[in-house]
């Protein structure tokens, strides 16, 4: 009685922890959506330089670029919220005078992202043709979203 007590004690300290980070995370959408995009930069490295010949592809490589992608596509678009519009941001104001616009870019990232996942199965695309399939369509979409929605420095 006196041990389950004391885990139940344990495991509500710990989820306090987490509600803080989230929290935190929330309290700084600029920094959590420019680690996102960051981390979507370097799968498009890693995958890229696989579909150049740059780095030996291995479909655990290949999984590894297709899931950070798919997270990012499902979480992106959570970190605008109005006011966030800031000079150390480089999202263009057009993501909040044109949300539609914005969403359906996400929505085009989503989908392909989505559809890289679901053929890469359990252990990633067998070879690097098998990858460029459907890798390529995802780096096809972060093009046409840069051009309207991130500042063009
Ligand atoms: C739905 C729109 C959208 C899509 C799709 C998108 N991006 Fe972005 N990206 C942005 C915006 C907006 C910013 C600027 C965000 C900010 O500074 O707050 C950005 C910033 C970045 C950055 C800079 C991150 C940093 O450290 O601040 C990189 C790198 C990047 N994108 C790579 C990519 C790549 C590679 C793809 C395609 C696989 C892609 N993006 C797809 C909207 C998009």
């Amino acid at each position: 009685m006196h041990i389950l007590r004391k885990a139940v004690a344990l495991s509500l300290i710990a989820g306090l922890g987490l509600a803080g980070a989230v929290a935190q995370a929330a309290a700084d959408p600029i920094a959590t959506r420019q680690a996102i995009m960051s981390s979507v930069g370097a799968a498009a490295g890693l995958g890229g330089g696989m579909m150049k010949g740059e780095i030996a592809y291995t479909p655990a490589a290949g999984k590894a670029a297709i899931t950070t992608m798919r997270a990012a596509s499902l979480s992106y678009g959570n970190f605008f919220p109005a006011g966030s519009d800031h000079a150390s941001s480089d999202a263009a104001d057009a993501v909040w005078n044109d949300a539609e616009g914005f969403a359906a870019q996400l929505a085009k990232f989503a989908v392909a992202a989505a559809a890289a996942a679901e053929a890469s199965g359990k252990s990633g695309p067998a070879d690097i043709d098998a990858f460029k399939a459907v890798f390529g369509p995802v780096l096809g979409t972060c093009k046409s979203c840069h051009e309207t929605y991130r500042k063009q420095n």
